[in-house]
């Protein structure tokens, strides 16, 4: 009698035990998902607090460089970028091989900085404040483009100087007085320039001929529109909601005034917004300062989609 009812409560027992786990394994995949994008997040937030302290100097208060009054290279170089698998902007992610070049020539240049720039060397390895995991940081920052994080940061961080610090007081206003990097670690030379020239956005996956817009949207412009600007990952730098990115939001912009390095404004027209999509490099001749802005969508693009997806940002208002 009595074993019975022992086997029974073991059988009630082991059948509770094979209900938990079995819950637990079910929802494995998604909590491992969730670990991983919360433990980017974090390390992108540390690479963000680090580049906030040491970086925006020289590289401007977002990443920008000299668009930004900085003296040193834009990082918010769509050729850092790397594209994970199952992107937000249905992209293939970017090959390991590749990933694999484009952390170790950040790391690298990070690490030791450039010889005969102003570049300083960043290792500790090497002399410098940063140790290999804060290094990473920084790359894994870079590689996902989280650049609201520095944007975010930066401001908390300047605001609670006293007085607040502007970006006068951040800049290095004069670099003649810098000293220039000696050290070679085998870091790589400014002509490197493979990684700058990778655009993961349009060279890896050409914009399907005759673009995505045509299936859906309809005959309503601004709807074909959003959906050409979605299938050529616009969104992966320009916000629509005025939130910052790598470029300007669409936000507002039709109509708005755009300042020329040598002295603007220039109305953000039909013309203007023509030009810059369909030839973004004839804008610097006109004094706007370095293009990030990819000068393949004259030729990707059909003459309507341009249209449609202008519709599309003078609906944003
Ligand atoms: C004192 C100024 C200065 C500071 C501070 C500085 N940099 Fe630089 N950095 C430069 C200059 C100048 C170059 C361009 C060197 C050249 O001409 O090749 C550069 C180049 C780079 C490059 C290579 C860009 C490319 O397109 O090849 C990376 C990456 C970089 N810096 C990252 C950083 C990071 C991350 C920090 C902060 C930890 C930092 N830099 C801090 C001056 C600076
Ligand atoms: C790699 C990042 C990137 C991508 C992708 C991108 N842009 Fe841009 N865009 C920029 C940047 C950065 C600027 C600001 C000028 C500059 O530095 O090139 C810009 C400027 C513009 C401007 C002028 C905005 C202003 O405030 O003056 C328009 C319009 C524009 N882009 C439209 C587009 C469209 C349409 C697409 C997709 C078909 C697109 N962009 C894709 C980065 C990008």
């Amino acid at each position: 009698m009595n074993t019975t009812k022992q086997v029974n409560v073991m059988i009630g027992l082991l059948f509770m035990a094979f209900l938990v786990f079995g819950a637990y394994f079910a929802t494995e995949p998604a909590r491992e998902a969730d670990a991983r994008d919360s433990q980017a997040e974090l390390t992108a937030k540390r690479g963000a607090e680090i580049f906030v302290a040491n970086c925006r100097t020289c590289h401007g208060l977002n990443g920008k460089g000299q668009e930004e009054g900085g003296i040193a290279p834009a990082l918010n170089n769509v050729a850092f970028l790397v594209l994970e698998q199952n992107n937000a902007l249905g992209l293939p992610p970017t090959p390991a091989g590749e990933v694999r070049n484009i952390r170790e020539f950040l790391f690298n240049t990070i690490a030791c900085g450039r010889s005969n720039t102003a570049m300083p060397v960043w290792s500790e390895r090497y002399g410098g404040p940063l140790s290999d995991t804060q290094v990473n940081y920084l790359v894994n920052m870079i590689t996902s483009a989280r650049w609201d994080l520095v944007e975010e940061l930066g401001k908390e961080h300047d605001a609670i100087q006293n007085p607040p610090a502007t970006a006068k007081d951040i800049l290095v206003a004069d670099p003649s007085k810098l000293s220039v990097t000696t050290k070679n670690c085998g870091q790589y030379g400014a002509s490197v320039l493979e990684f700058r020239e990778r655009n993961p956005l349009t060279g890896g996956a050409p914009a399907p001929a005759g673009g995505a817009g045509a299936a859906a949207g309809g005959n309503d412009p601004v709807k074909l529109g959003q959906s050409v600007a979605t299938a050529n990952g616009c969104a992966a730098c320009h916000s629509i909601d005025g939130k910052a990115g790598v470029g300007p939001t669409w936000k507002g912009l039709f109509d708005s005034n755009r300042e020329l390095a040598s002295g603007g404004p220039v109305k953000a027209d039909e013309a203007y917004l023509k030009e810059s999509i369909a030839n973004p490099n004839a804008k610097i001749a006109k004094g706007f300062g370095p293009n990030v802005m990819p000068a393949t969508f004259g030729s990707s693009l059909k003459p309507e989609q341009i249209d449609q997806i202008i519709a599309y940002i003078k609906s944003l208002k």
